[in-house]
């Protein structure tokens, strides 16, 4: 069964930080005081995490990430969404990430659109969506009419 989780800002994230750990190899950003994170189990098992602040005038997401066992069973997407609909209820006007330009695939698949490149190499790629861009209606494109999700 696959179950999320969100912990407010300034909740402590001991479930959390395991699995960015796990990821990433790092912890704690600044703005992890002010975030609101998600995390996603897989059967009980903590599984993939993300995050998202409020930061110089638009939302960000950022530290998306799910354990390498577990990947390609939709829990990023996953992830991704729930992030983007806390964006929607805060009424969020953009919301901006950064990621590794071959990761910009998986962003675009739910509406962000790359910016500049980074000043200094083309390391990581700004991504951005603007708040009234963003569909979480995973039925509206699909044409399958009999499928479960539609009742
Ligand atoms: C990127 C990441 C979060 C994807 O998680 P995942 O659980 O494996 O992805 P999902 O199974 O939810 O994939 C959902 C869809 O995205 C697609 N996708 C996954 N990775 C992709 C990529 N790098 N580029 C393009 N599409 C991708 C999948 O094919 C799938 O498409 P489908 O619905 O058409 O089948 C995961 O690979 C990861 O943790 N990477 C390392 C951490 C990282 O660099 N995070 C970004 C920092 S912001």
């Amino acid at each position: 069964m696959v179950q999320g989780k969100w912990f407010a800002p300034g909740q402590p994230l001991g479930e959390v930080l395991p699995v960015r750990e796990a990821v990433f190899g790092a912890a704690g950003p600044e703005s992890d005081p002010l975030s609101w994170n998600c995390l996603v189990f897989w059967d009980g098992v903590p599984a993939a995490a993300g995050r998202i602040w409020w930061q110089d005038g638009a939302f960000r997401i950022g530290d998306i990430g799910v354990l390498p066992d577990y990947r390609g069973r939709g829990l990023g997407d996953l992830a991704l969404r729930l992030l983007l609909f806390k964006a929607q209820s805060h009424a969020a006007r953009e919301v901006r990430l950064k990621t590794p330009p071959e990761l910009a695939g998986f962003f675009a698949r739910l509406g962000f659109r790359a910016g500049a490149p980074e000043e200094g190499g083309a390391e990581t790629l700004e991504m951005m969506i603007p708040g009234d861009a963003i569909d979480l209606d995973t039925c509206r494109n699909c044409p399958r009419q009999d499928c479960p999700s539609r009742k």
